[in-house]
């Protein structure tokens, strides 16, 4: 598990020459505000090669928060990112590790037949039920997520994950009403509140796509604060003094905005954007393509690049994400050891300031 020693004693180590803020809070760890993300590339021998280098390269360069989930490249994603921690000479204790589970994983490769691979590993072993599949590929039932965290902890190799996320729990609203969703998102939570206790988890969150950026009659909208509601009746249901519930991971980009522009969270100050929810009630936002899935990786507009500090306009991509309120650290995606020491390199730049941030919105 991630410790306060560590994680500032990685600080005192990697941290010279990152500007302000670089270095931010989760909790009593400090994290770098660029973090990497697993999710993209072919799931082949050669990309986990990659990205084992990738991992190593940016723990070594200051970078100390490691998102994957276990459906990424097949489970590839994560299998890489446990093998480049035991190879690193970084160690474990001062690195944030997050993983999510949610989407019915497949493992190494794509089956020829997905159905019928499904209903062998996890219908016919008791796993799960099909009523409990949202589109055939996804499931929060409590017994599901139990089978999923034990199989990320083996992947992954580490006997305490520090961050897991439901992952995309909008998805079953396709199949069920929102109330059922909420007390299937409670439920999971309480099997993550007894890893808690249990000394196999530190923290947990949502990870989501479209839930808590679009507006409350939007198909996919789940409520923020129910969500936090729902994590506080399962730590007291499971006896935990306080409730794990930390973060948040959605999009975020100059170009999609919407977790700071659609209020759609009622807070202390009435209805609140999901950033600004998170911020006010001291939860971690993480941000997903923050670099617009590689969309912003030649060019960001010039309305708002032109206020933004950076050699690239990745780095001035990457510095918008790092610059929104409550975000903790903002997630990049990358297989190239070129791609990750540029993307690291942008904290050495300072985010905006909270009046320049706000003057791009009016
Ligand atoms: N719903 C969810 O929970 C969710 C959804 C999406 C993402 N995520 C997480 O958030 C992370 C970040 O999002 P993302 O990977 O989707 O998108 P992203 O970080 O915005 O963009 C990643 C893409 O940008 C390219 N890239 C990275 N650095 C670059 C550079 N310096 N120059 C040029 N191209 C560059 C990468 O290609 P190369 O490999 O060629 O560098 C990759 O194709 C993911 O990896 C994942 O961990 C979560």
């Amino acid at each position: 598990m991630a410790t306060k020693e560590a994680t500032w004693a990685y600080r005192d180590e990697f941290g010279d020459g990152f500007g302000r803020t670089y270095f931010r809070r989760f909790g009593d760890e400090v994290v770098s505000s660029v973090g990497l993300g697993t999710y993209l590339g072919e799931p082949t021998d050669a990309v986990d090669d990659r990205y084992r280098a990738v991992i190593r390269t940016a723990l070594e360069s200051g970078c100390n928060v490691i998102d994957t989930a276990i459906n990424y490249r097949h489970q590839r994603s994560e299998r890489a990112v446990g093998e480049a921690l035991a190879e690193s000479e970084v160690e474990r204790e001062a690195v944030l590790v997050a993983t999510k589970g949610g989407f019915v994983p497949f493992d190494g490769e794509r089956p020829e037949d997905p159905g019928a691979y499904v209903t062998s590993e996890y219908v016919d072993t008791g796993v799960l039920s099909v009523d409990d599949l949202a589109m055939g590929s996804h499931a929060l039932a409590p017994g599901f997520i139990d089978d999923q965290f034990e199989r990320s902890r083996e992947n992954l190799a580490i006997d305490a994950i520090d961050l897991y996320y439901l992952h995309n729990p909008e998805t079953q609203l396709r199949v069920r009403s929102r109330e059922e969703v909420y007390d299937l998102v409670e439920r999971a939570f309480e099997r993550l509140e007894e890893r808690r206790a249990d000394g196999e988890l530190r923290y947990y969150g949502v990870a989501t796509w479209e839930a808590l950026r679009v507006h409350e009659e939007h198909a996919s909208y789940l409520s923020l604060p129910e969500i936090v509601s729902r994590a506080r009746a399962a730590a007291k249901s499971v006896g935990n003094a306080s409730t794990g519930f930390r973060a948040i991971q959605l999009p975020f980009n100059v170009q999609m905005a919407d977790a700071f522009t659609v209020e759609a969270h009622e807070g202390r100050d009435g209805s609140e954007s999901a950033l600004w929810f998170a911020q006010n009630a001291g939860l971690s936002a993480f941000t997903s393509a923050s670099i617009g899935q590689g969309g912003l990786a030649d060019r960001v507009p010039e309305e708002v690049g032109s206020l933004l500090a950076g050699d690239s306009p990745v780095q001035r991509a990457i510095n918008f994400a790092r610059s929104a309120p409550g975000v903790t650290s903002a997630l990049v995606g990358t297989s190239r050891e070129a791609h990750v020491e540029e993307n690291v390199a942008a904290g050495r730049f300072d985010p905006l300031g909270a009046e320049t941030f706000d003057s791009v919105f009016e």
